[in-house]
C-alpha cells in the first residue's frame, strides 16, 4: 500500500510529479494557449465582476491560499484577501454578493472551512471550492469548484495536496488573467509551456534526496529553526516551518525575509539554522542582504537557490539548487526540499511520520 516506501508521506512526496500532471490534465491546453476549467468558465462573470476574492482555509491549505493571493493579484489584477477560516467565521466579516469566496481544503471536511462557506453563502457571496476529496462536504456545499485530483493523501502532513492546490490556483490565475487581458497571449503561452516542464523539474529535485539527508543529519537536534522567503515564496517559508513542526516537533517559524529585522533577528546565534529561499528573480539582492545580516550574527544558512547561483553559494553553509523556472511557478519547486528535509529529520528522530502526536488528518471539530 505504501508502494515500496517506508512511509505514506515519502510516497506522497514522490507522487507529486504525477499528481501535478493529473491536476492540469485536460485543463491546460498549452498548444492552444488556453486554460479550460468548467467551474470557472461557467461562472466567469462572477469572477470578472467581483470586487474582491476572499480565500478561506486552514493550515497548509491556507498557505496555498497565500500563494494564490500573490498569483491572482499579480496575473489577474483582482484584489485578494486570505483568511483563516476560523477567524473569518467569527469576526462578523463584511461580505456581500459582489464577493467571490474560494475555499481550499484537501479533505473537504474541515469544520471551520465548512462553517466559513456557509456564512459566506448566507451573505450572498459566490463560493468556489478547491478540494481533493471527491464528494466531500465542502465540495457539495460550494456553488462550483475544481478538484485537485491529487489522489488519496494518507500522511497527516500535507504534501501533494499543497502542490496540487497551487497548481489549480495557478490555472485559475492564468484563466482569469487571459479573460481580463491582464496577461498577453504570448505570456499566457509561455506560462503554460513552463508549467508543463514543472513535473520533470520536481522529478529532478526528488533526486537530491541524499543531499537533503546530509543537511537533515546536521540540524536534526536544533531546538528552533527559522524559515524565510519573500514574494511567492513567503508562503513556502510558512509551509516549510509547519512541516518541520508537525512531524519532527522542532519549533520552527516562517517569516517574510524582510520582517526578520523587526524581531526574530534577536534569536540568531550560532545555534540557529535558518532556511532561506533565494531564487534568482525573487527580490534576490534583498534576500542576499538578509543572508549577510544573518551570517554576521553567526546564524547557519541553508539556502534554496536557482541552479547556477554563485553569490549565495559563497555565503551560505549549505545550498540546495532548484531548476530555473518563472518566479511565479517557483513555489512548486522550492517546497520540495523542505518536505524532504522535514521527512528525514522526523525519521532520524524516530518520530511517527505519518501520524504525528495530537494531530488528525482532517479537523472536523472546531
Ligand atoms: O483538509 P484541509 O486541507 O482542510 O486541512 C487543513 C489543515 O488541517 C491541514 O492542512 C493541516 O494543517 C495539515 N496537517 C498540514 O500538513
Amino acid at each position: 500500500e505504501k508502494g515500496g516506501y517506508d512511509h505514506f508521506m515519502l510516497k506522497e512526496i514522490h507522487e507529486q510529479p504525477k499528481a501535478v500532471i493529473d491536476t492540469y490534465r485536460g485543463r491546460m491546453l498549452a498548444d492552444k494557449g488556453m486554460v479550460r476549467m468548467s467551474g470557472i468558465d461557467n461562472h466567469m462573470n462572477k469572477f470578472l465582476n467581483a470586487d474582491r476574492i476572499i480565500i478561506v482555509a486552514c493550515g497548509t491549505s491556507w498557505h496555498a491560499g497565500l500563494v494564490g493571493e500573490y498569483l491572482i493579484e499579480d496575473m489577474a489584477r483582482i484584489p485578494v484577501e486570505v483568511e483563516y477560516a476560523s477567524e473569518f467565521r467569527y469576526r462578523n466579516p463584511i461580505i456581500t454578493s459582489n464577493d467571490v469566496v474560494i475555499a481550499i481544503s484537501q479533505s473537504g471536511e474541515t469544520a471551520d472551512t465548512l462553517a466559513a462557506i456557509k456564512l459566506a453563502k448566507s451573505k450572498g457571496a459566490f463560493v468556489f471550492g478547491i478540494c481533493n476529496v471527491v464528494g466531500s462536504s465542502i465540495a457539495r456545499e460550494t456553488h462550483a469548484g475544481a478538484y485537485t485530483h491529487a489522489g488519496p493523501e494518507i500522511g497527516v502532513a500535507s504534501t501533494k495536496a499543497f502542490t496540487t492546490q497551487i497548481t489549480v490556483l495557478t490555472l485559475i490565475s492564468l484563466k482569469l488573467a487571459s479573460k481580463k487581458g491582464t496577461l498577453s497571449k504570448s505570456a499566457l503561452r509561455m506560462y503554460l509551456q513552463k508549467m508543463q516542464l514543472i513535473p520533470n523539474k520536481i522529478e529532478e529535485l526528488l533526486k537530491i534526496d541524499d543531499k537533503v539527508k546530509e543537511i537533515a543529519a546536521v540540524y536534526k537536534d536544533a531546538p528552533n529553526c527559522l524559515y524565510l522567503g519573500r514574494g511567492f515564496n513567503f508562503p513556502v517559508a510558512l509551509e516549510g516551518a509547519l512541516k518541520l513542526k508537525e512531524i519532527s516537533y522542532i519549533h520552527a517559524e516562517g517569516y517574510p525575509a524582510a520582517e526578520m529585522k523587526h524581531g526574530p533577528i534577536a534569536l540568531i546565534d550560532e545555534n540557529m539554522p535558518i532556511f532561506v529561499i533565494a531564487t534568482n528573480k525573487g527580490h534576490y539582492e534583498k534576500v542576499v542582504s538578509n543572508i549577510q545580516e544573518i551570517k554576521s550574527r553567526a546564524g547557519k544558512i541553508i539556502a534554496i537557490v536557482t541552479e547556477g547561483d554563485t553569490t549565495v553559494k559563497e555565503i551560505a553553509d549549505h545550498v540546495i539548487e532548484i531548476p530555473e523556472t518563472e518566479e511565479a511557478l517557483t513555489p512548486l519547486l522550492t517546497t520540495i526540499p523542505f518536505q524532504l528535509l522535514s521527512y528525514h529529520i522526523a525519521v532520524m528522530l524516530n518520530k511517527n511520520v505519518d501520524q504525528p502526536r495530537n494531530l488528525a488528518k482532517s479537523v472536523t471539530v472546531e
